[in-house]
């Protein structure tokens, strides 16, 4: 939600910033900005997104070795220029962008407007960076001292980069609660700051994440991270492992789409060197280490938030089924403010992409005060939420840019998955020779993942007959149910078409009301359980004239008959069912927002890291 990048050192600020910006579009895009030093401090914002700001930066000379951007997912204020940032402070003495909310923004600006400031824009930002004028001019105080002053009064969340125009060798930076990586260049003096390391990584791999509540100053090109009290830190300097041709479209026309193509092997890369199935034995770190403790808990509780939390759905599924272990899965915002009871012999599990999402990092904190276990289930390393984990395990699906979430669900089921059949292992609640079944099944995964794939081309040609629909509904039952949330989460985020997910036989107290011939109605019919009760629901929907999109096994010569469009997939064990389905309502949604003439990978008001609660 929001992203930030600064460059201080002997090359041009400009390019670096402005790539960055787009790199980290993914983040917030109504608005964007650039403050470049050159002989003076020249501030250039726009309305719109990064490329716009770009089309008016080369009508300018924007040369100059300091600089600071930020593209802006609005919260303060509605999204237009005067909103945008780089804020600067009333005399002209510093400026700023910054990702987070202020909360006690209002009784900072009613403070300042008794002292004679006045402001332009709605935002939280121009009260920080006001504060900081104020502060310094008060107190006398250097650049970095009044930063620090600053922060000591804020209430909130932030990560900020601030620069002066007394000082065009210096460039000052803090993160509370939102994300902030600093690179070292491989020049002398040449530093790099964003908000997460996807600017950075084709300049250098020498990376630090700020913990909360640091500062980190460039002087004179020397680094050194303090805290907001003014104790030195020691830096831990962390080699990058992201490829370039990882954040490019790689051909594709969009991310979303390249992102889906690449679930084979991002599957694989979370399964790989975890598992030998032809033992049955598990290699999780996380699992060794907290043996004892797993063994003797008595409740998972998973914590996430989007299609994160629709992983933890599909985990429900399988940590009850596979592991006979009770869970409660719940949205980290309300898990949060509601007084959970939450007890020592808990495991929390905290899901996330990003592992920057302030509700899911909020409820790991209030569950490791209550004294429970928390795992972190994350996609970005580095990010926060591993580092608040106790233990846990990466996804290593890479870098995941296009908005809606898609290679990453799949990661996260995969690994929550490793996960259950561990757990069940641990407890004894399946044989080994039921274990290593589920884990050849697993690596069977990756081929028909690709078989899926092979449908793009009959999914587009549905998605011609339905991509004009107001409505769509995705029923599906037990493992399916949540892929069905999924589906409908997908196609409202990217066409903007208004969908539900149901479970299917709960759609008679409800959704049924809603079915004419106008209806598009997607089943999840693979073979399972349930599958005859499936059934039912799709002929009770026919009977009622929808339209069905059924997804359905290769050997199920019963479905065709019932419903107008089939679309089949591969078997599988039904716990790992869901790795499947789920490739086909990615596609459908991807295929009719393209026909819609919807930006897939920035749909509009939302952000893909959402740092603000
Ligand atoms: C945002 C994104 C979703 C994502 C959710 C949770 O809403 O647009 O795609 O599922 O945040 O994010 P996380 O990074 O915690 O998985």
């Amino acid at each position: 939600m929001c992203g930030i990048v600064a460059y201080i050192g002997p090359n041009q600020a400009y390019p670096v910033v402005i790539n960055g910006l787009k790199r980290l579009e993914y983040r917030g895009y109504d608005s964007a900005g650039v403050a470049i030093f050159k002989d003076e401090i020249l501030t250039v914002k726009e309305k719109g997104k990064v490329a716009e700001l770009e089309a008016i930066c080369t009508q300018n000379d924007i040369s100059g070795h300091l600089g600071i951007g930020h593209t802006r997912w609005a919260t303060h204020g509605e999204p237009n220029q005067v909103n945008a940032h780089p804020h600067t402070s009333q005399n002209g003495m510093f400026t700023l962008v910054h990702n987070g909310i202020i909360e006690n923004f209002s009784t900072l600006r009613d403070r300042l407007y008794q002292r004679g400031y006045s402001f332009q824009s709605e935002t939280d930002t121009e009260v920080l960076v006001t504060l900081i004028e104020d502060i310094a001019d008060n107190g006398k105080l250097a650049f970095a001292d009044a930063v620090r002053a600053a922060l000591a009064e804020v209430i909130g969340a932030y990560a900020i980069v601030v620069i002066s125009k007394d000082h065009p060798e210096s460039i000052v930076a803090a993160r509370k609660g939102s994300p902030l990586v600093v690179g070292i260049g491989k020049e002398r003096g040449e530093f790099i700051f964003a908000s997460d390391a996807t600017p950075i990584v084709e300049y250098t791999n020498r990376v630090i994440y700020l913990n909360d509540g640091e500062v980190a100053e460039v002087n004179r090109e020397e680094l050194v991270i303090t805290t907001v009290d003014n104790v030195i830190q020691t830096p831990y300097i962390q080699e990058l492992k992201m490829e370039l041709e990882q954040l490019e479209k790689g051909g594709f026309e969009h991310f979303m789409l390249k992102e889906i193509f690449e679930q084979p092997k991002s599957i694989f890369d979370s399964f790989r060197g975890r598992f030998d199935s032809e033992n049955g034995e598990f290699m999780m770190r996380s699992i060794k280490e907290y043996k004892d403790k797993l063994e003797g808990i008595n409740r998972l509780i998973i914590v996430g938030c989007g299609t994160s939390w629709h992983a933890g759905l599909v985990a429900e599924y399988l940590f009850e089924d596979l592991a006979r272990i009770p869970v409660e899965v719940e949205y980290a915002s309300e898990f949060r403010y509601r007084n959970p009871v939450i007890y020592s012999d808990d495991l929390v599990l905290a899901i996330s992409q990003s592992g920057e999402t302030a509700d899911t990092l909020a409820a790991m904190e209030l569950a490791k005060n209550k004294g429970a276990t928390v795992f972190g289930i994350c996609n970005v390393v580095g990010s926060s939420i591993p580092r608040m984990s106790h233990a846990g395990a990466y996804t290593h699906a890479g870098p995941e840019i296009g908005v809606a979430s898609t290679k990453a669900f799949t990661a996260q089921v995969t690994v929550l998955t490793l996960m259950a059949l561990a757990l069940a292992n641990l407890r004894d609640q399946m044989s080994q020779d039921e274990v290593r079944e589920v884990l050849t099944a697993l690596e069977a995964i990756p081929a028909k993942i690709e078989e899926c794939l092979e449908l793009d081309a009959q999914i587009q040609e549905i998605a011609k007959e339905y991509h004009k629909a107001k409505n769509f509904l995705y029923l599906g039952r037990g493992y399916n149910f949540p892929v069905a949330l999924e589906g409908a989460l997908k196609l409202k985020e990217i066409s903007y078409i208004h969908a539900e997910g149901y479970p299917a036989a709960e759609m008679k107290h409800g959704p049924i009301a809603l079915i004419d011939e106008e209806m598009p109605v997607v089943f999840l019919a693979t073979k399972g359980a349930n599958y005859e009760k499936v059934v039912s629901n799709v002929q009770e929907v026919k009977a009622r004239k929808g339209k069905i999109i059924a997804l359905a096994s290769h050997n199920d010569p019963h479905l065709e008959a019932s419903v107008d469009h089939i679309i089949r997939v591969p078997e599988t064990s039904e716990c790992l069912s869901p790795l499947l389905n789920t490739i086909p309502l990615q596609l459908l949604s991807y295929h009719i927002a393209v026909l819609r003439e919807c930006n897939v990978d920035q749909p509009r008001n939302l952000a893909k890291s959402v740092t603000v609660e």
